[in-house]
C-alpha cells in the first residue's frame, strides 16, 4: 500500500467488504436502470436491445471496470492524479480530462431527474390527484417538467441532499445509505414484477422484452447498447477507479467487479419486467422516451390495492438510489479538486455544486423556457446525455483499457487482480480479462462509434 498517499493520511478507507459491494453496486444501480433502461430498450426494439446490452456487459463492461479498479487501487489517488503516477502521458490520460467533464454533464441532468422522483414522490401522497388514466398523466407530466419553478425547486432541493451528503466524507455517508437502501430496492422491484405477470398485457410484454428480432439491430441500436452499459455500470469516466483508491489491499476485485455487474443487470432486467407488461396493457408507446417510465409507473400504482402507499415507498426507494449514484459521480470532481487543488472537502464541494447547479439549472429549463434552443437537434438535456453516455464514457472506457492491457506492467495488474492467497499461480480468468482489454474493448468501442455515429 501506498502509504504517503491522500487516502492513507485521512484514513479514508472503506470498512468493510460490504461497505465495498454496497458502494460501487450502490453507484452503478440507479435511474440507469429504473429509468434509462426501459426507455433506451423501448426505443430501440425491446428484446435485441438487452441481447446486445447483456453482450456488452460481460465483454466490455467486466473487464473496463476491473480496468478502472486497478487503477484506482495501485495510486490511490483521483483519477488526473492516478494517470499522473502511473506516467501515463498523452493520450492515455485523456480519461481524466474526459471523465472529469462527463462527471459535470451528468450530473447535470442526472439531478434533473431525481428531482422528477422528488415530485412524483409529493404526487403519490395525493395519489396522483385521483388520477388513473393514462392520457391524463401524460399531460401532469408535461404540467410538472414544463412548469420552470416546479421542475427548478425539484432539481436543486436534490442537489442540496447530494452535497450535504457528500461533504460529510466517504465512511459516514456513503456506506450507510447503501447498506440498507439496496436490498430493499430490490424486494420492492420482485414484489411489481409478479404484480405485472399478472396484467392484461403481460405476454406481449414480456415477449417485447425477451423474443428477440435480430433484424431490428441496426448500428444506432448497438451504439445506444453501448451507451446504456456505460452509463449503467458507472465505467468509463473514473467514477470506479475513484472508489477503488478507498478500497482496502483485501479487496477482490475481479470479484467486486463481477457482483456489481451482475447485480446491476439483475436490476435493469427487473425493471423491464415491471414496465413492459404494463406498457402493453396500458396502451402507451415503448418509444415514449425519458418519459416512459414515469407515466407507466403510476399508472401501476393507481391500480393496486394501497396504491399510494407503494407508490411512496418505491419513489423513495428511487430516490434514495439515485442518491447513491450521485454521491460517486460527484466524488470524481470532489476528489480531484481536493488533491489536485488542495482545498478541503468542504470547499471542493461547493467549487463543485456552483458548476454542477449551473448545468442542472440548464437542463431543468430544455423542458420549458429553454426548450426552443437545440444543438444537433437535441434540447440541451438530451444532448448532455448523448454526449455523456454515447461518446465520452466509451472514450474513455476505450483508453482506460487500452493503457492497462497495453501500457501498464504486467506485474501491477496481475497483484491488483489476483486475491490475496493466491498468489502463488495466477487465477486464469485473468488472462481473460488481459485478452479483453487489449483487443476486444478497444476494438469493439472503436467499431461501435465508427458504424453508429456517421
Ligand atoms: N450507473 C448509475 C445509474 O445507472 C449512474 C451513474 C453513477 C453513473 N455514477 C456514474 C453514470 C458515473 C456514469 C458515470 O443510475
Amino acid at each position: 500500500m501506498n502509504n504517503d498517499s491522500p487516502q492513507a493520511a485521512s484514513n479514508q478507507f472503506f470498512k468493510t467488504r460490504l461497505g465495498v459491494i454496497a458502494a460501487t453496486v450502490g453507484s452503478a444501480v440507479g435511474l440507469g436502470n429504473i429509468w434509462r433502461f426501459p426507455y433506451e430498450a423501448g426505443n430501440n426494439g425491446g428484446a435485441a436491445f438487452l441481447f446486445v446490452y447483456i453482450f456488452f456487459v460481460v465483454a466490455i463492461g467486466i473487464p473496463v471496470i476491473c480496468a478502472e479498479f486497478v487503477i484506482g487501487r495501485s495510486t490511490r489517488r483521483n483519477i488526473a492524479g492516478a494517470f499522473r503516477e502511473l506516467h501515463a502521458g498523452f493520450p492515455w490520460n485523456l480519461p481524466a480530462g474526459t471523465g472529469l467533464l462527463a462527471s459535470f454533464l451528468i450530473m447535470g441532468f442526472y439531478s434533473v431527474v431525481a428531482g422528477w422522483t422528488i415530485y412524483y414522490l409529493y404526487e403519490s401522497f395525493s395519489g396522483f390527484g385521483g388520477i388513473a388514466e393514462t392520457a391524463q398523466l401524460h399531460e401532469r407530466f408535461d404540467a410538472f417538467t414544463q412548469t420552470p419553478w416546479k421542475s427548478l425547486v425539484c432539481t436543486l432541493l436534490f442537489l442540496l441532499v447530494n452535497f450535504l451528503v457528500i461533504s460529510r466524507g466517504i465512511r459516514n455517508g456513503i456506506e450507510k445509505f447503501s447498506n440498507i437502501m439496496m436490498p430493499l430496492l430490490v424486494v420492492i422491484l420482485l414484489a411489481f414484477c409478479i404484480n405485472s405477470l399478472f396484467l392484461p398485457g403481460a405476454k406481449e410484454g414480456l415477449s417485447f422484452l425477451f423474443s428477440p428480432d435480430f433484424s431490428k439491430i441496426t448500428p444506432g441500436v448497438v451504439l445506444s447498447a453501448m451507451g446504456q452499459t456505460f452509463f449503467s455500470l458507472s465505467v468509463g469516466m473514473g467514477t470506479l477507479a475513484t472508489y477503488a483508491s478507498y478500497f482496502n489491499d483485501r479487496t477482490a476485485l475481479v470479484r467486486t467487479a463481477s457482483v456489481t455487474a451482475v447485480s446491476d443487470t439483475i436490476v435493469a432486467i427487473l425493471a423491464g419486467i415491471m414496465i413492459f407488461p404494463a406498457v402493453f396493457s396500458f396502451g402507451i408507446q415503448p418509444e415514449a422516451g425519458p418519459r416512459l417510465v414515469f407515466e407507466v409507473l403510476p399508472s401501476i400504482f393507481m391500480k393496486i390495492p394501497l396504491g399510494a402507499l407503494w407508490s411512496t415507498l418505491f419513489f423513495i426507494l428511487l430516490f434514495m438510489a439515485s442518491l447513491t449514484s450521485t454521491i460517486s459521480m460527484t466524488e470524481v470532481s470532489t476528489s480531484y479538486i481536493i488533491q489536485e487543488w488542495k482545498l478541503s472537502r468542504k470547499k471542493a464541494v461547493v467549487v463543485n455544486a456552483i458548476i454542477v447547479t449551473v448545468l442542472a439549472v440548464i437542463c431543468a429549463l430544455s423542458f420549458s423556457v429553454l426548450s426552443g434552443i437545440k444543438i444537433a437537434g437535441m434540447t440541451f438535456f438530451n444532448l448532455s446525455d448523448f454526449l455523456v453516455s454515447n461518446i465520452l464514457m466509451p472514450l474513455g472506457g476505450m483508453f482506460i483499457s487500452a493503457f492497462v492491457g497495453w501500457r501498464l506492467e504486467r506485474r501491477v495488474l496481475r497483484r491488483q487482480l489476483t486475491p490475496e492467497g493466491h498468489s502463488a499461480r495466477t487465477p486464469r480468468y485473468i488472462s481473460l480479462i488481459v485478452f479483453s482489454l487489449k483487443y476486444v474493448t478497444p476494438v469493439c468501442i472503436f467499431l461501435v462509434f465508427i458504424f453508429g455515429l456517421l
